[in-house]
């Protein structure tokens, strides 16, 4: 099988990693890669927005199965177009995107099928939202409806926040994706991630795994894009799992088919956990990153083959082989990130690193210039480790982070601490 991944982050490298074991795929393309895909696929330019482009490259190249990493190209349609060229597809149509696309859309689709989330309304003028706001009065949760980078999502803890959340939001700070707003109950509890296959009909759970959301240890400082995860999550037990896919997951995948639009793809479902009971934050229409790195090294080879059975609607006749083990990835970023930051500094170390099939450095905004390893991006690699048990995994991705010589760089010390 010729393979396409289409992104360039530290969740392609470790999609990448994965489907290469796997004896059934032949090429693999990823584009537009990074200096760390590059040491294991070949990497192309390719505009991954423009589903036209995406489909002629796949004829070219004998593309049998296109794996869209990101959720740009997925609300883009590119997934649409790339099955309508008769070329398998994993990952969702754009009006199933809509799941993350529009926050709005997703209460919708909660209220039509019961599905346990939080209180909500609906914006799209100022004056209307600040009238409610100070009507229900604080904690509430302002949100942009459409894709904002994950910046959309302002916590009004006092009233006055909520309030400059509508000014932001309504004031162009976040573009076409802030022209509705949801204004939510305020959730507590402890967040956890559920990863779950849907081919349309079937939902197949492929893991859990908890994120680190703000910059500093101790869960300080402003929000990122995540910076470090370990799987599984303990907080998500068997028990709640299965609640949330009876009362979330499965209505979901069952009201979109209803609707005509299926929902096929891996569905990531942002769960807030209290008392015993799961309920909905919010749906991604892709793998988390850096989430994805530790169900990848987890899952292994038989990664491609659940991807590809999502795509043939077979999940049905599929199930997921788990060691009895745990990953944890530790994300190393850029000193400044998620503000400012430098970029093209130089990273030493990670060819000294010892070869184990337990330890991998996914590597997110890199690349290679006159033979050095140099950060491009903000987070910049994921050291990910696996174990026996949590505190073992979180023991060697440090060691590793530690063998690292990066002085750009910098990352939290306490992965996992919630678990551990
Ligand atoms: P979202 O992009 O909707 O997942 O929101 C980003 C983050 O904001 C979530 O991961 C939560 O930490 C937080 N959040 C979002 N909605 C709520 C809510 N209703 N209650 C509490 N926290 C929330
Ligand atoms: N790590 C959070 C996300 O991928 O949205």
């Amino acid at each position: 099988m010729n393979i396409l991944i289409l992104g360039s982050g530290g969740r392609e490298h470790a999609l990448a990693w994965a489907v290469k074991q796997n004896p059934k795929c032949d090429r693999l393309i990823v584009a537009p890669g990074n200096a760390g895909i590059a040491q294991i696929a070949e990497c192309a330019s390719l505009d991954i927005l423009n589903g036209r482009d995406v489909v002629r490259f796949c004829e070219e190249n004998a593309i049998d199965f296109v794996i869209v990493g990101p959720e740009a190209p997925l609300a883009a349609g590119v997934a649409d177009a790339t099955r309508a060229a008769g070329i398998l597809t994993f990952g969702p149509s754009a009006e199933a995107a809509r799941l993350e696309a529009s926050k709005g859309f997703t209460k919708e689709i909660c209220d039509a099928c019961n599905a346990p989330t939080a209180g909500y309304a609906r914006f799209t003028e100022a004056q209307v939202a600040k009238d409610y706001i100070r009507r229900v009065g604080a904690p509430l949760v302002v949100k942009a409806d459409g894709l904002a980078a994950g910046k959309g999502v302002i916590m009004g803890m006092t009233e006055a926040e909520a309030l400059a959340g509508i000014d932001e939001i309504f004031g162009g700070a976040f573009g076409d994706a802030g022209a509705e707003v949801v204004i939510e109950e305020f959730m507590e509890g402890e967040e956890a991630s559920f990863f779950i296959l849907s081919d349309g009909k079937t939902a197949l759970p492929i893991g859990t795994a908890q994120d680190h959301k703000r910059v500093g240890d101790g869960d300080t400082g402003p929000n990122t894009g995540g910076m470090g995860a370990y799987s599984p999550a303990p907080v998500l037990t068997d028990a709640i799992a299965q609640a949330a896919l009876d009362e979330i997951v499965l209505p979901t995948i069952r009201e979109m088919a209803r609707r005509g639009t299926p929902y096929q793809g891996v569905l990531y479902a942002g769960l807030m956990i209290r008392d015993g009971k799961a309920r909905l934050v919010e749906y991604n229409c892709r793998f988390g990153d850096p989430e994805c790195q530790v169900l990848m090294l987890r899952l292994g080879a038989q990664a491609l083959d659940l991807l590809h059975a999502c795509a043939e609607e077979r999940l049905a006749e599929m199930q997921v082989n788990w060691a009895e083990d745990h990953a944890l990835t530790v994300v190393m970023a850029a000193k400044g990130y998620p503000g400012a930051y430098e970029k093209g500094s130089e990273i030493r170390g990670l060819a000294a690193l010892p070869e184990d099939s337990r330890n991998m450095v996914f590597h997110a905004g890199t690349a290679a210039r006159d033979g050095a390893l140099i950060a491009t991006g903000g987070r910049v690699l994921n050291v990910t480790a696996r174990g026996e048990t949590l505190a073992e995994a979180q023991a060697r991705a440090y060691a590793m982070v530690d063998a690292i010589d990066w002085p750009g760089g910098f990352c939290r010390r306490d992965i996992g601490w919630r678990a551990l």
